[in-house]
């Protein structure tokens, strides 16, 4: 196979195949998701769902129950669902529907926009240079802040100006909703470190990175030879993430794997690296992936939140204590992004090293 192929191209022209091509088969049985890890019903673990009313009705009673649980969740999973959460589910259907029309685009209408390789933006899957294994996806990967790369991509994509018009507008309105949500969410967490609300959403406020990723994975073969999303942390400060009705993301508790059950109502948060190492490991980014099943195609939408990238990365003071010293040296975003996230795309750990304070 050409290695500079994107496995976006793959699966989009494998679709129909009825066996597995071998680029696909995940030798690791440790990286294969069991029969029975996918099931849904798992009575000892379930990701918290976490009210936040608060944000529409100002209460602060609900606001202080809301901190409570988020942090715990936090501090344990690295996860939770938000519930009440104000945006229209209407919004996200209609962006939903967009990502559909994108995916359904013939193959080399969607390379208009290939992402190559070691890139940031734009159609493929596999940016994750050292992994052999192609994952059973097609992505798109767009731009809002700084600046908006959407309407130049579309552009690329639709045969016309008011079908291109319609993806940009609705994508961004989506995408701006999910931001000010995701700001919400930071200052709900902040909170629950016991710092001011906006001690980190203040920096912000001016200058932001917000990008976005829609995941397509078509129905597959063989899925329990596949994977969707190899298990990874996300470098970013939060993720917000919708998944349709159809089960697929997974996060780590221990030796377990816990499926995260659809809940249309709901958007799920996870902490990143950057949210861990601002927190002084109090948050936890937890390892996550996704599975594929052979049924129904499956498509989820992730809003990253992040600082822009010359900002300085460092643990406030408060949360630095004789019981809990300082983990990280600062560093910036920018430098994260080169020598962490792009060489040790999966592993939390090899990938913190080089950013320790001092070396364990
Ligand atoms: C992700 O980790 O970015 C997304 C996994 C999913 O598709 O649910
Ligand atoms: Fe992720």
């Amino acid at each position: 196979a050409n290695s500079t192929v994107s496995s976006g191209l793959h699966v989009a022209l494998l679709r129909d195949s009825k066996q597995l091509p071998e680029m696909f088969i995940e030798s690791d049985h440790n990286h294969r998701p069991s029969p029975d890890s996918r099931c849904l019903e798992n009575p000892n673990f379930d990701i918290p769902v976490v009210d936040i009313s608060y944000l529409t009705t100002g209460d602060a009673n609900q606001r202080a129950k809301a901190v409570a649980a988020a942090a715990k969740a936090c501090q344990t999973w690295g996860f939770f669902q938000v519930q009440n959460h104000g945006i229209d589910q209407m919004l996200t259907k209609r962006c939903e529907v967009e990502a559909h029309r994108l995916f359904q685009l013939p193959l080399h209408v969607k390379e208009r926009c290939h992402r190559a390789p070691g890139t940031s933006f734009g159609y493929g899957a596999n940016t994750w240079i050292n992994q052999k294994v192609m994952h059973w996806a097609e992505s798109f990967h767009m731009q809002l802040n700084p600046t908006s790369n959407i309407l130049e991509m579309a552009t690329k994509l639709f045969p016309d100006e008011s079908s291109s018009h319609l993806f940009s507008s609705t994508v961004e309105e989506y995408m701006k909703s999910v931001e000010n949500l995701a700001t919400q969410v930071l200052e709900l967490l902040t909170e629950g470190l016991g710092l001011e609300r906006n001690c980190f959403s203040q920096y912000l406020q001016r200058e932001r990175m917000t990008s976005m990723r829609f995941n397509f994975y078509p129905p597959c073969p063989e899925p329990s030879l596949a994977i969707g999303l190899r298990a990874h942390t996300d470098p970013h400060l939060l993720t917000i993430l919708h998944q349709d009705s159809v089960p697929g993301l997974q996060v780590q508790m221990g030796d377990k794997w816990v499926t995260v059950k659809p809940r249309l109502d709901c958007f799920v948060v996870n902490i990143g690296d950057l949210f861990q190492i601002l927190s002084n490991t109090r948050y936890k980014s937890v390892l996550h992936r996704a599975f594929v099943n052979s049924e129904s195609q499956r498509l989820s939408l992730a809003c990253f939140l992040n600082p822009p990238l010359h900002a300085t990365v460092v643990a406030p003071p408060e949360l630095i204590t004789p019981e809990c010293p300082q983990v990280y040296r600062p560093f910036t975003w920018l430098e994260y992004l080169k020598n962490a996230y792009l060489y040790h795309p999966t592993a939390g750990n090899e990938r913190h090293e080089r950013f320790y304070l001092k070396s364990m």
